[in-house]
């Protein structure tokens, strides 16, 4: 059973864009929203070398990659061929305008995925809980 927690609003996603959410642990999850008002949450990491999925450009109802322009399916986080590899998708829901993802989700789900050490992605400290870094 789905814990809910509230993460953002519908208008607080740009179109074409996306909004990160933080995690206590782990990668930011990226929030898309598609031309046609879907809402789509990944991993904010992409498959190929790490690249932050929510400064990339949104299409149809996929992100290309802002690092080496890789196609990421929204609805699944399958890089598009001959690309492969994916980003692990979240559960999502709208009700009212606002949106949802699953707790649970949140505290366990791809929590040891890292960034790469170069590039535009926001680094996150492993210590960062405990107040090392
Ligand atoms: S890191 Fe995303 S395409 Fe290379």
């Amino acid at each position: 059973m789905n814990r809910w927690i509230p993460v953002c609003t519908v208008e607080d996603i740009p179109a074409l864009g996306a909004r990160r959410v933080a995690r206590e642990h782990g990668l930011d999850v990226a929030v898309f929203k598609a031309a046609d008002q879907q809402l789509f949450a990944l991993l904010d990491r992409c498959p190929h070398k790490g690249g932050p999925l929510s400064q990339g450009i949104v299409f149809g109802h996929s992100v290309a990659c802002p690092l080496h322009n890789w196609n990421i399916a929204l609805d699944s986080g399958q890089a598009a061929a001959p690309d492969h590899g994916q980003t692990p998708r979240f559960a999502l829901k709208v009700e009212h305008g606002q949106v949802y993802l699953d707790a649970h989700e949140l505290e366990t789900l791809a929590t040891e995925a890292t960034r790469p050490l170069a590039g535009p992605a926001r680094r996150t400290c492993p210590g960062a809980a405990s107040g090392a870094c």
